[in-house]
């Protein structure tokens, strides 16, 4: 073979022979990568979720930097204002509770002027295109810190608790709420919730069902920001200390696919995967074994994961997080819920091809 231009000298340019395929052929340019990508990210992919508070003040969130509970009118309403600002047009909001609002019962879930229902018609007001998705489920109003209501023996009950998410939902439904979505994981929660919408006249009304939500250390931060972990009991009551009744175990992989397919049944239009990155294989099996759309949530302790790498400079914040959410795009995601969704779409803005 003969020298070639820029072969560091003494290099052996010999190529190696019977070699026809060269995968790396296909990557061999900003245009060629660009042009063979099978995966993109879009704004419009994004559920910005939106913690509130019944304030004025933004309130950090210590484990959660660059998220705070917002106040739920001004702070609020410019969060959202950037989110679609940058094309990002859809919130899940998650309203904190005051303590002394909190009640075995939750009762104040369903309070027609409660702060999510106040929030929701905010948003509506104010953004009448923005799709407003809620979360059912009882922990942020639950004085036991549970998803259901808890009897005296410490069992989380499926059936009574079934009744009050119906209430709940219908009630973020008549605020105003575009899709609400049960975080539950109450059996036989989604079909109820689709009966109580349909007679109050909210068919469209949509749902999406957390359907395979894991019993997960990952969601640290989040019970912080709304002060919602299972609370200690007392000496007349045990409450369960975590959540594994109900949700699902992390060992398990079949298991999701039995909640898909109730959920099929039961009417949800949109399922969801939670949390995101360390189930990726979970995301996909949805995806190859139904037709519905699937989102993924990003939850918080993978955006705290993410941010305290970036903080120390151990890992570049604007790559690992664009990558992350590509590869839950990549799994079989439609949707993704993340706390990121405002900053990555502004990376995504900056991101210019070099030829232009
Ligand atoms: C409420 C709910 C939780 C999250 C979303 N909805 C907490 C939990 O189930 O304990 C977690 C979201 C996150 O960690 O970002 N049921």
């Amino acid at each position: 073979g003969s020298a070639r231009r820029g072969v560091p000298e003494g290099t052996p340019v010999v190529p190696v022979r019977d070699l026809p395929s060269r995968p790396r052929r296909n990557r061999k340019s900003e245009t060629v990568r660009r042009a063979f990508s099978e995966t993109f990210l879009h704004p419009a992919n994004f559920i910005l979720p939106v913690f509130v508070h019944d304030g004025d003040k933004n309130i950090p969130i210590d484990s959660m930097p660059g998220v705070s509970r917002l106040g739920w009118q001004h702070g609020l309403i410019d969060a959202v204002a950037e989110a679609r600002s940058m094309g990002v047009n859809q919130v899940v909001i998650f309203p904190k509770t005051p303590e002394h609002l909190k009640t075995p019962t939750a009762e104040e879930a369903f309070n027609p002027n409660g702060l999510a229902q106040r929030t929701i018609s905010l948003l509506k007001d104010k953004f009448p295109d923005l799709e407003v998705y809620t979360d059912v489920a009882l922990d942020p109003y639950n004085s036991d810190g549970h998803d259901g209501i808890v009897s005296d023996e410490g069992v989380i009950l499926n059936d009574a608790t079934i009744e009050y998410l119906c209430r709940q939902a219908v009630s973020q439904a008549r605020a105003g709420a575009d899709c609400v979505s049960p975080s539950d994981m109450m059996d036989g929660r989604v079909a109820a919730i689709r009966q109580a919408l349909d007679s109050e006249g909210f068919t469209n009304v949509s749902i999406m069902s957390y359907t395979a939500k894991y019993a997960s250390a990952f969601y640290g931060p989040f019970r912080d920001a709304l002060a919602s972990a299972p609370k200690p009991g007392q000496a007349h009551r045990r409450i369960p200390p975590n959540k594994k009744t109900y949700q699902q175990d992390p060992a398990n992989f079949r298991e999701a696919l039995r909640e898909a397919r109730l959920d099929e049944i039961e009417g949800a239009d949109i399922m969801m995967v939670k949390p995101g990155l360390p189930y990726l294989d979970v995301i996909r099996l949805l995806r190859d074994n139904s037709p519905l759309p699937i989102a993924a949530y990003h939850v918080s302790g993978e955006y705290a994961m993410l941010k305290a790498a970036a903080e120390r400079g151990w890992l570049n914040e604007k790559d690992a997080v664009l990558e992350a959410l590509l590869c839950l795009k990549r799994a079989g995601s439609d949707l993704i819920l993340t706390y990121y969704a405002t900053e990555a779409a502004k990376w995504m803005a900056a991101d210019k091809p070099s030829w232009r």
